[in-house]
């Protein structure tokens, strides 16, 4: 059935049919400025985005369909608290937790403000206190290892963070992650560690998840078992909105960090969820990160959607998903300490944009939310860039790469930065025929393997990249990228028109497990289950023995 939102879409496709007679090499070609045009920054943040399947025109497009999908009122309405998450009937306000301004930010008639920078201080002085010692386990150690225990957004975000600040670490304590319900993932982790410096943070938003409470339940034991039921309490901690089952768990009142419904779990690595971070960095970087964060969504909230990096950005994945058709993006950081980053916006991204209903209830009869994925350059070249440069699917590509690198050992960096610019320049130029016979005929060549080779050498070129540059790595520039994906996913989700704030998706998975686990555990028959669950559970039993 034809949605509304369908007919926003539908202009886009005078676009593409004149773009479709054209290449992006013709388009450089003709215009020495496109750099100058397609380009724009945040900050210290540049991102190019000239190499890719666009004119003037298409970019006017795509801002009117941004303005008709009513972007700016409902990016305006999220900052006014508004329940813009309608089926969870919340508001949407993680821009709160890093706000740096002077004003009211108000959520259901409240300031919340107080209670931000209330937590925000006690994570400060929490984290100080591991850091330098004063927070002691059982036995009177210093902690040198911290274990956040979570999963999904009480994961994905504090681990990606901690790993590309690692430069900002200290080697004497350690922030492992521990996320799947996989016995080895925290059988490997505290396999190296000693209970009487070891330290767990048990972080989850709703503070009932399965994977979760089974980890921090095994963390327990691993403690009470080494040094004493008695000394649990001083070597947990706890991250939640479930404050009471957070004191359940048998967590002191001071070391559990609250945060609160209007933070989705995605978007909470600003909120006590971050708490991992502060103590492996120090809370000032953490607040660093907090500040970099702030500044995007200035930019976000005060930019003409033309020089908006988060609208250009959002917009150009609409152009490719829904004018082109392209179902995958890839995001590929030079930056070999961003190497959970694809991983962390896997979530933001897919569990925000990717449903089929539209907010009125309504199927969509349009592509919504793309397939996230990626890993760090130069890895990806020797493996899956062979697809994304001559293979049958167009992949439109963001690249991000710092000018400055954390290690003076050249010539790696430079090295680094003249491969991520020679992948856009191949995606875009490609190879044509003319350039690969006058290479083969200049190696000497015969005529008939030429002929045979040329196809195999051939590039098509015209395929679409945006690069992001920006100065070093530090806290305040990852919190501007992190803030950047952000309000790009929100961007495409008004676009869409779907609800990016909820994720009923994983609900069905969580249902089917809680109800099959009796039958791998054999206590039930698996008689009511489709035959080839059936068949697999009872091949199953038979294999554990
Ligand atoms: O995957 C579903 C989900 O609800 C995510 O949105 C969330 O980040 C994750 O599970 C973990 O939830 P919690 O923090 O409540 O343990």
């Amino acid at each position: 059935m034809a949605t509304p939102r369908k007919s926003l879409l539908n202009p886009l496709m005078k676009s593409r049919k004149r773009l479709a007679e054209t290449t992006m090499r013709e388009l450089f070609a003709a215009d020495p400025n496109r750099f100058k045009t397609f380009s724009a920054k945040a900050g210290e943040l540049l991102l190019d985005y000239s190499k890719n399947r666009i004119d003037e025109k298409a970019m006017a497009a795509l801002f009117e369909l941004a303005r008709a999908a009513g972007v700016e009122e409902r990016r305006d309405a999220m900052w006014k608290g508004e329940h813009i998450n309608i089926t969870e009937d919340r508001a949407v306000q993680h821009m709160a937790l890093r706000y740096m301004g002077d004003k009211k930010v108000v959520v259901d008639g409240k300031d919340v403000m107080p209670e931000v920078r209330g937590v925000l201080a006690a994570m400060k002085g929490f984290s100080d206190a591991v850091r330098d010692g004063s927070i002691k386990g059982s036995s009177g150690d210093s902690f040198t290892d911290v274990v956040n225990i979570g999963i999904g957004g009480s994961d994905l975000g504090p681990a990606m963070v901690t790993l590309a600040l690692a430069p900002y670490t200290r080697a004497d304590l350690r922030a492992h992650y521990v996320s799947n319900v996989d016995g080895a993932h925290i059988h490997d982790v505290l396999r190296g560690l000693d209970p009487k410096r070891t330290m767990f943070i048990v972080a989850s938003k709703t503070f009932t998840t399965d994977e979760t409470m089974t980890n921090a339940a095994t963390a327990r034991a691993w403690i009470a078992s080494a040094l004493g039921e008695a000394a649990v309490p001083d070597h947990f901690a706890a991250l939640s909105t479930n404050l009471t089952a957070c004191a359940g768990f048998g967590i002191k009142s001071d070391r559990i960090f609250g945060f609160w419904d209007w933070v989705g779990g995605r978007y909470s690595v600003w909120s006590a969820i971050g708490l991992p971070v502060a103590i492996a960095v120090g809370y000032d970087n953490f607040e660093a990160f907090l500040k970099g964060a702030y500044d995007m969504d200035q930019h976000f909230l005060k930019t003409k959607l033309e020089k908006n990096l988060p609208v250009i950005m959002g917009v150009l994945g609409v152009w490719y998903r829904n004018a082109w058709g392209f179902s995958t993006h890839a995001v590929l950081p030079y930056d070999q300490r961003l190497s959970r980053f694809a991983a962390y916006l896997q979530q933001q991204d897919m569990e925000s944009n990717g449903k089929s209903v539209s907010l009125s209830g309504k199927p969509v009869d349009y592509n919504t939310g793309p397939i996230i994925w990626g890993e760090p350059g130069t890895n990806g070249q020797h493996a899956f860039y062979q697809l994304i440069h001559q293979g049958t699917d167009v992949i439109p590509v963001d690249f991000l790469i710092a000018a400055q690198p954390h290690e003076q050992l050249p010539p790696h960096h430079d090295k680094l930065v003249a491969n991520v610019l020679a992948q856009s320049e191949a995606l875009m130029l490609g190879k044509t025929k003319d350039e690969v016979v006058a290479e083969l005929s200049a190696q000497g060549l015969d005529k008939a393997r030429i002929k045979e080779l040329t196809p195999h050498k051939m590039f098509p070129g015209n395929r679409p990249s945006n690069t992001l540059l920006y100065p070093k790595l530090t806290p305040e520039r990852l919190g501007s990228l992190v803030a950047l994906y952000e309000h790009k996913v929100f961007v495409q989700g008004t676009i869409w028109g779907v609800n990016s704030y909820d994720q009923w998706g994983v609900e069905l998975g969580k249902q089917l497990a809680k109800a099959l686990l009796p039958k791998v555990q054999g206590t039930e028959k698996a008689t009511a289950h489709d035959s080839s669950t059936r068949g697999l559970v009872e091949a199953y039993l038979k294999l554990r023995g």
